[in-house]
């Protein structure tokens, strides 16, 4: 099964140990955190965990977050891929699409170039019927990759631990 995506620009593969500290230093920055989760930053242990968690999913479930590198220079842009959103319990069963690049790969349509790539897997080559995202309102990047990718507005609600207003965007494979 294949876990490699090709975009023009970019390359979505699975994780090295030398990923580590290119997404700590990501991970560590305020600004790309302010609206992922309560907004604090994660340090390198907490960053390191993460990626063996997404590792861990890949193989227990056969989707997984990728790594996204830039096919240009090999750095690590951040990640792209496929959840599951355990923290918001209404909408399970549910597979999420989600995203985060490091500051300097914003404003360029990476997030919407990878992002593509990955619908694209979770609909075609994985066969999911649907697949949700969730952002917090005020998100406006990502919402506005949301819409470019086809998603439309389902709910809204509350985030169970922070308190925080989400809104949940959704999209169906083509019957
Ligand atoms: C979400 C996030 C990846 C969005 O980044 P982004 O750069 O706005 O999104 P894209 O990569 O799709 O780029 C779109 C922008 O690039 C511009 N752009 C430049 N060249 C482009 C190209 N070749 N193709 C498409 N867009 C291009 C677009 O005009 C758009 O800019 P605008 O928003 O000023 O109109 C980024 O804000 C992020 O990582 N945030 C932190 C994590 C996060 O919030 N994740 C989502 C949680 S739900």
């Amino acid at each position: 099964m294949t876990t490699t995506l090709r975009t023009p620009r970019l390359t979505l593969r699975r994780w090295r140990e030398d990923d580590v500290a290119p997404m700590a230093a990501i991970n560590a920055d305020p600004e790309v955190m302010r609206w992922i989760g309560d907004g604090s930053v994660c340090d390198r242990a907490q960053t390191e965990a993460g990626i063996a968690g997404w590792e861990r999913e890949w193989r227990e479930r056969g989707v997984g977050l990728f790594a996204v590198e830039c096919r240009e220079t090999r750095q690590l842009a951040g990640f792209a891929g496929l959840s599951v959103p355990a923290f918001l319990p209404e909408i399970l069963p549910a597979v999420e699409i989600g995203w985060r690049l490091g500051r300097s790969f914003w404003g360029q349509g990476l997030a919407t170039e990878a992002a593509r790539a990955v619908l694209d897997f979770a609909l075609r080559d994985r066969g999911l019927a649907r697949v949700v995202g969730v952002h917090t309102v005020g998100n406006a990047a990502a919402e506005a990759i949301m819409r470019r990718l086809g998603m439309r507005p389902e709910r809204e609600t509350t985030h169970p631990a922070y308190g925080l207003p989400l809104r949940v965007h959704v999209i169906e494979a083509r019957s």
